[in-house]
């Protein structure tokens, strides 16, 4: 079994500034490409943009630019973002890159040379925004079911990919792989709504735009954005092209994560793509649910978006992160509003996690000048049904982690902080000071410091910045203590000298203002 991770993003559609939301699959991504790491996996992680399709010829015409140089603007843009969001990615790839759009063709026409694909017309209709196709019984009110707009009437020459052939063959692929597809409740989605009612086939050509790859064959056709887009997973990785290192090292994936809005396209059509091809499928494809806002989708006209970079130019990028992963739960949407924001920041960021690094370096200062006590055997009371508690959390935490369950992954660290914050209380070290107990209040500070450093080792994918401010306030230099193999044991701190002059991490807001900030600025964006 090769040691290593692939994880992808979608390839974003470059329509525009990226909101809050749309930044979500990536900080998860990038959240467990660094897991994987620090358990010390070669890890791969893919992002990229999705620049062809009649959607950009529009915006780009609607913004007076060529479609090239308006997806030059966007993509440079993206990466600006990621930037920002220290999104540490292995590849960008972008769908008008050469050595993306070479093999496109290539796959279509061996999927046209061995039957999959055939040459038919196309009447219906199509979604422009969506990019997509229509049934008229898969419609709701004449509308799109997706983005509730109006549909056009379409008729068109094209070529469509065989689906149908493919349908028991998946089905019977979702009951072996029962890890394929996480939340399991997704798969009962697709069945239900998609299979089951009968697989149609796909149309993969247009000829009424050209602002795509062309056909080799015959080029007055264009391929489908959405067969185009699918396969930057495996073109990024060199996919039979000269060089197909990267390809054999890293394919198949092992997590593809993608939004609720695109999993049919995951869960359906690539897997029916890579089986013509041949190809292992990923392990899994993890499909999230949506940032929403109180009020609904965001939206311009609504004056309720908010972007990542005004949220981490005044409360930093941790905190925004911790905010993303935490808020969204596996079988419902994340909310986003100032109040929830705010109340994070201040209760779970300052009340718990900095008022217990602070509370802590504050004591190993005031009682051993600074040097934090070593191990000895455990001596005040509670010490094993505290260490048993918190062995716990953090096995539920790897057990959720594991199963991608991320918002509830943090929420066991989050438990392990409150329940270390509990002990404090418990042994009082400042009643053990002031009645010579040295032996005891001994053990209560190393075991705070013991225990801080466990949760700044399982913070680390998510919150780096946050998790090395840790380490270096309680004087953990050592790269060796910051390891995950070492969450199990007891280590003996010998040395370890804590800063002298502790700063909080994160400052309690004053909310009210917070709030007032954070709507206007909604209300100008
Ligand atoms: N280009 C396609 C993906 C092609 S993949 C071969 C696309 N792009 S997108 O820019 O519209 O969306 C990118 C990702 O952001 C998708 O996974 C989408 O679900 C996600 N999100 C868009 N809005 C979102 C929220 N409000 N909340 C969480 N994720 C959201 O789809």
């Amino acid at each position: 079994m090769k040691d290593t991770f692939y994880v992808t993003t979608p390839i974003y559609y470059p329509s525009g500034k990226f909101h809050i939301g749309t930044a979500y699959t990536t900080v998860l991504a990038d959240s467990l490409k660094k897991l994987n790491q620090l358990k010390g996996k070669d890890c791969y992680l893919l992002t990229g943009t999705d620049e062809h399709g009649q959607k950009i010829q529009q915006i780009a015409e609607k913004n007076g630019k060529n479609p090239q140089e308006y997806v030059d603007e966007m993509a440079q843009m993206a990466k600006q973002l990621w930037k920002t969001m220290e999104i540490e990615y292995d590849d960008f790839i972008r769908t008008t890159d050469k050595r993306h759009e070479k093999i496109v063709q290539q796959v279509f026409e061996k999927l046209l040379a061995q039957g999959d694909i055939y040459k038919g017309k196309y009447k219906g209709k199509y979604c422009v925004p969506c990019e997509t196709f229509f049934t008229d019984t898969q419609l709701i009110d004449g509308k799109c079911p997706d983005c509730g707009r109006d549909v056009v009437e379409m008729e068109e020459e094209s070529y469509f990919f065989n689906m149908q052939k493919y349908a028991d063959r998946l089905l019977k692929y979702y009951d072996e792989h029962p890890d394929f597809i996480k939340p399991d409740y997704r798969k009962t989605e697709m069945i239900n709504n998609f299979i089951k009612p009968g697989l149609e086939d796909l149309c993969i050509t247009r000829t009424t735009f050209n602002w795509g790859i062309s056909v080799l064959s015959d080029p007055k056709h264009v391929v489908y954005v959405w067969l185009d887009a699918l396969l930057n997973y495996l073109t990024a990785l060199g996919y039979l092209s000269e060089d197909d290192t990267l390809f054999k090292k890293y394919w198949p994936a092992n997590v593809q994560i993608v939004g609720k809005d695109i999993a049919r396209f995951h869960l359906i059509y690539w897997p029916i793509f890579l089986m013509a091809l041949d190809l292992p499928l990923p392990k899994t494809v993890l499909v999230h649910n949506w940032i929403m806002m109180k009020d609904g989708k965001m939206s311009k006209s609504k004056g309720n978006v908010i972007y990542p970079e005004n949220l981490i130019e005044r409360y930093g990028l941790d905190a925004v992160r911790y905010f993303l992963l935490r808020e969204m739960p596996v079988s419902q949407d994340g909310i986003f509003s100032p109040e929830a924001f705010i109340e994070r920041y201040n209760f779970d960021l300052c009340n718990d996690l900095s008022n217990l690094v602070n509370r802590t370096v504050s004591m190993v200062n005031k009682y051993f000048e600074g040097k934090v006590p070593r191990h000895k055997e455990n001596v005040n009371d509670i010490d094993e049904t505290f260490e048993s508690e918190a062995k716990k959390y953090i096995e539920q935490f790897e057990a959720k982690i594991e199963n991608f369950e991320i918002a509830d992954s943090l929420k066991e660290i989050w438990q392990l902080i409150s329940r270390t914050n509990k002990y404090i209380d418990e042994t009082a070290p400042w009643k053990l000071a002031k009645e010579g107990e040295t032996e005891k209040l001994e053990d209560s500070i190393y075991h705070l410091i013991e225990y801080i450093r466990k949760i700044a080792i399982l913070i680390t994918p998510f919150m780096k910045d946050t998790a090395n401010n840790i380490f270096r306030q309680i004087g953990i230099t050592d790269s060796k203590q910051k390891m995950r193999d070492t969450l199990k044991d007891n280590l003996d701190l010998k040395d370890v000298q804590v800063t002298s002059k502790g700063e909080p991490i994160f400052m309690r807001l004053q909310a009210d203002e917070e709030i007032e900030y954070l709507k206007n600025i909604m209300k100008a964006n």
